[in-house]
């Protein structure tokens, strides 16, 4: 297997409901994950990009928390919606998305 150029991980941890601390999973994470592999299927990513579901990465109340690799980029508050965006601008083009960035006290 090639040395992926770029390695998403998507937080799809879940906890029990009302857990103090919370979870992505009840942030939409699932279905955050599940747009992110559709469009690594859609666009041919698999080999040269990689894709994993990660348990807990540390700021569960702002989920769902997604990591890019290896540019050490955290994005918080992640929608199905801002899947598409994540690809085309860091993924694909190396430029991480401004407006997603996790807050500066959480990574
Ligand atoms: S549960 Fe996702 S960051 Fe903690």
């Amino acid at each position: 297997m090639p040395k992926p150029t770029r390695h998403v991980l998507v937080c799809t941890q879940m906890r029990p409901p009302n857990h103090p601390r919370g979870a992505c999973a009840h942030r939409d994470a699932g279905a955050v994950m599940n747009r992110f592999a559709e469009a690594f299927q859609a666009r041919g990513l698999w080999g040269s990009y990689l894709l994993s579901q990660t348990s807990c990465i540390g700021p569960c109340d702002a989920g769902t928390n997604v990591l890019v690799y290896p540019d050490n980029v955290l994005y918080s508050g992640v929608g199905t919606a801002d899947v598409d965006e994540i690809i085309e601008a860091h993924v694909l083009g190396g430029q991480p998305v401004e407006r997603l960035l996790a807050a500066p006290q959480n990574w």
